[in-house]
């Protein structure tokens, strides 16, 4: 690989958008959102590689980037992301598990906006209803699945990685959330209640969107056989020591749905 193309592949991704005026925009046409990232430490190869574009788009991703830093040369240009093993888009079974264990958080999701145009904590039922909807966030979503991220998923890959930093301070920030609504309730205060609720939906419903259409396809991608019925294997151990979750928590969603 020509060494000038080598070099900018390992640069600060932030970097090259200050410096190079145009870069930003590149992205862009691709979806890839590298200015809203708060940490902004990927390399340019690795925001290429987690991406999964297809290897046209890669390509043509990364042309128009050089062409940017070297208007007046041409490269050949190397692909990046790692040729998909999986050709049938089908997720692996402790991924596709992840993504099934969002299906729940999201029917929470939905309702959070119905619930926080109708909440009244004067009300002693309402004040339940926040104490039920924070008791599955803690113990379904935060430490059933969150944690099956933090302490199983992520540990197979860098942690440094810029988006492995975002999704773990997405977790500690969600939990900001959960504690400030109860204790919202135990004031009584209805509007720090709503607004934390509702703060809480939108981070999680873009948080999941980015695990489910950009993190796990990737690192998906990433794992091989071995690690993944590892990996399998220490889920299955989780659900096993907690066999009541799912449905205590289905049934407590079945219930809220019917009440909405
Ligand atoms: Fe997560
Ligand atoms: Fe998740």
């Amino acid at each position: 690989m020509d060494t000038r193309i080598d070099k900018y592949l390992n640069s600060n991704i932030k970097d090259l958008i200050n410096e190079f005026d145009g870069i930003q925009q590149a992205l862009d046409k691709f979806e890839i959102g590298c200015a809203p990232c708060s940490l902004g430490t990927c390399k340019l190869k690795d925001v290429v590689g987690i991406h999964n574009l297809n290897a046209e788009n890669e390509k043509e991703l990364i042309s128009q980037i050089f062409k940017i830093i070297y208007p007046n040369e041409s490269f050949e240009i190397p692909r990046i992301a790692q040729e998909k093993k999986n050709t049938n888009n089908a997720m692996s079974p402790p991924l596709r598990m992840l993504v099934n264990e969002h299906i729940l958080i999201k029917r929470v999701l939905a309702l959070a906006p119905k619930v926080e145009e109708k909440l009244d904590l004067s009300i002693a039922e309402h004040k339940q209803l926040i104490k039920d909807i924070a008791d599955f966030i803690r113990n379904y979503a935060d430490k059933y699945h969150h944690s099956k991220e933090e302490d199983i998923l992520f540990k197979y890959f860098d942690s440094s990685l810029d988006i492995i930093k975002v999704m773990i301070s997405d977790h500690v920030q969600s939990r900001t959330y959960v504690a400030k609504m109860l204790n919202a309730v135990e004031t009584g205060n209805t509007l720090i209640a709503k607004n934390n609720l509702i703060n809480y939906c939108n981070l999680l419903t873009e948080h999941i969107h980015k695990e489910d259409t950009i993190l796990y396809p990737w690192m998906d991608n990433n794992l091989d056989t071995k690690q993944v019925g590892k990996m399998y294997a220490e889920f299955l151990n989780i659900n096993n020591s907690k066999p009541e979750l799912q449905g205590k928590y289905d049934a407590l969603i079945n219930s809220l749905e019917t009440a909405f």
